[in-house]
């Protein structure tokens, strides 16, 4: 699978990774707009919004509440580790659109949570904001202050941390090889990133179940999951010195 690739492998210093839920999908979380996917079953205009978390923050937040209980009794999968073991051989970056922490629980040590951690909780008034593991007894959980309480994570209409932006954009804009794993490039700016990297002549790669609508622009199209994809990466970089 990456044998196509082992020479440009060799004299690759940096290699930065674009994420989406689809690498997750192998630790039991489900995605957004796969086939099971989130937004199948529920209209993200009603769950993800800033409007719909200020019109109904009780409902908003007994689903994020169910994900968060979800995420935090899951644990990284291979293709998880197999990012984080990468760093051991090459300077590694993760650009992730997901909100689950699991890349920093598989051990890697460079990433950039575009969408926020789901994990962080902040007052929606006072500058409180921490990781909480523990269930809330009540919905929506209020801060000391006496205002309610939110995911850390960006809403649609919502801009993304901008000192994450522009360190990604940097990421991507200085890379040798950039991997686009388990994302459908569906959702700006992060969409944006694989395009940077082309323009700073970095090869691209996708693993993705399935076809998306940058598949033809890859420099390499991966039609296979993350969990199985990954390690063999890992396998062919320890031998290529
Ligand atoms: N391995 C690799 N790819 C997979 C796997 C897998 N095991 N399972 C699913 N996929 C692919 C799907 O084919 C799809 O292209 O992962 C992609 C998941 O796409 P989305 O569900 O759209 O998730 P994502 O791209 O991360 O969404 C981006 O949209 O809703 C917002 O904020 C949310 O961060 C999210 C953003």
């Amino acid at each position: 699978m990456w044998e196509t690739i082992s020479d440009k492998l060799k004299d690759t210093e940096k290699i930065v990774f674009v994420t989406g839920a689809g690498i997750s999908q192998e630790s039991g979380i489900p995605t957004f707009r796969g086939k099971d996917g989130l937004w199948r079953k529920y209209d993200p205009m009603k769950l993800a919004t800033i409007d719909a978390f200020y019109e109904d923050p009780k409902l908003v937040w007994e689903w994020y509440e169910e994900r968060r209980q979800n995420i935090l009794n899951v644990s990284p999968n291979p293709g998880h580790i197999a990012i984080a073991e990468l760093e051991k051989y090459r300077q590694v970056s993760v650009l992730t659109q997901n909100i689950d922490g699991l890349h920093q629980r598989a051990g890697s040590k460079n990433v950039y949570e575009l969408h926020g951690s789901i994990i962080t909780i902040k007052c929606t008034v006072c500058d409180f904001k921490n990781k909480i593991t523990s269930g809330f007894l009540q919905l929506p959980p209020l801060c000391k202050c006496g205002n309610i309480l939110r995911p850390d994570v960006v809403w649609f209409g919502e801009a993304l941390p901008q000192d994450v932006w522009k360190s990604a954009m940097i990421q991507a804009s200085a890379c040798d090889i950039m991997i686009v794993v388990g994302t459908s490039l569906e959702v700006s700016p992060a969409n944006l990133l694989p395009v940077y990297a082309k323009q700073n002549g970095a090869m691209i790669i996708e693993v993705n179940v399935e076809k998306t609508h940058m598949s033809s622009s890859m420099d390499l199209s991966l039609r296979t999951s993350a969990a199985k994809a990954l390690p063999g990466l890992v396998d062919i970089i320890s031998q290529v010195k």
